[in-house]
């Protein structure tokens, strides 16, 4: 029988994804309705190591869904990495007096969730990254956000392109995912787009290949040539360089950058970020231990931690090939 939940933990950890507030907002207000107390632990891991921890009411919640951020704060922790810290987090939990805790961030958070119930802590986490790249679920809180305020860089981008006749690489945020790509290569009819799920890592050849098609578009008559540039595929600035000194056609090289981690929620945000936030209370209430929150075809699901650390999503092939056919 599983052990009654009466105070939760809640943390925010890893990059930060606009939806986090609206999440914590969601955990409380749920937990509170459920008769449950809420401490939130600031600064992620490093609040568990430092006995960083407030009480959470639904006052405390108020005036945040729309906001970007995190009011708890959040961090990359090193020293979370190893084992005498993990088992330090969990003593610190249970002198807390926390039965659960929910967790909200990406998979690294995840992999530090799954070290705690090494050490006998529940844990329930929920998906909040603008990169969108944990396996056990179609999408991930801040995703939608991040690619709406790429997009609206990349038209303004892609007006000055027109005017100049010139090409442009545009840096987008994804850490070895392509998917904030590959939605901006749609959505901004983008010429090409790069993504480290098809890059074979030989930069000279992608390059040859990129300066034959900008020729060919600007024989074709193209004004400009949007290439939208997953991070971590070369170095944007060299590749502008590259590709105007062999075109002869001017290049300019912008990196969006952190822009695209801040800002106010979408809508399916906001409404993502509240129906994983409750469902997490929910699971908790019904008894559930170690799960990674999901959507799945639309519909929330919950994995056990270990095997969502294990499931990889591929790119939507269909979406890759259309990005393709729509740049020509
Ligand atoms: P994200 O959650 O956005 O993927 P990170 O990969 O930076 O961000 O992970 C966030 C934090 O999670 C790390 O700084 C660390 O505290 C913790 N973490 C990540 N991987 C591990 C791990 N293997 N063991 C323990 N903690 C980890
Ligand atoms: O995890 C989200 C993300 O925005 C990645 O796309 C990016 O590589 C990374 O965070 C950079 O974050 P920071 O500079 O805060 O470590």
């Amino acid at each position: 029988m599983a052990k009654s939940i009466k105070t939760i933990g809640v943390l925010t950890s890893g990059g930060d994804a606009p939806g986090m507030n609206a999440v914590i907002r969601a955990v409380v207000r749920a937990a509170c309705a459920n008769g449950i107390n809420v401490k939130g632990i600031r600064k992620g891991y490093i609040g568990l190591l430092t006995n960083d921890f407030i009480e959470l009411g639904v006052k405390d919640v108020a005036d945040i869904i729309h906001t970007g951020g995190t009011f708890l704060y959040t961090a990359r922790c090193e020293e979370f990495k190893m084992v005498e810290n993990q088992k330090k987090g969990a003593e610190v939990l249970k002198e807390n007096g926390i039965d659960a805790l929910i967790v909200i961030g990406g998979d690294g958070s995840i992999n530090g969730a799954r070290r705690l119930l090494e050490f006998g802590i529940n844990t329930i986490c929920i998906p909040c990254t603008i990169d969108n790249d944990i396996g056990s679920t179609d999408y991930t809180i801040g995703f939608d956000t991040a690619v709406n305020t790429a997009m609206q860089a990349i038209d303004k981008i892609r007006e000055t392109s027109t005017s100049h006749e010139r090409c442009s690489i545009v840096e987008v945020m994804g850490r070895g995912a392509g998917y904030i790509a590959l939605w901006c290569g749609i959505a901004n009819g983008a010429e090409d787009i790069l993504i480290p799920e098809k890059y074979d890592g030989d930069f000279d050849g992608l390059i040859k290949r990129l300066v034959d098609r900008i020729i060919l578009n600007r024989e074709k008559g193209k004004t400009h040539h949007i290439i939208v540039n997953a991070e971590g595929i070369g170095n944007t600035y060299e590749m502008a360089e590259r590709i105007e000194k062999l075109t002869g056609i001017g290049t300019r090289a912008t990196v969006i950058g952190y822009m695209q981690r801040g800002g106010s929620p979408t809508a399916k945000d906001r409404m993502t970020a509240s129906l994983m936030g409750a469902y997490a209370v929910k699971l908790l209430s019904q008894g559930a231990e170690n799960r990674v929150i999901g959507l799945r075809n639309d519909k929330l699901t919950d994995d056990d931690i270990t095997d969502s650390l294990h499931m990889y999503k591929d790119i939507d092939n269909f979406m890759y090939e259309v990005s393709g056919i729509m740049g020509r």
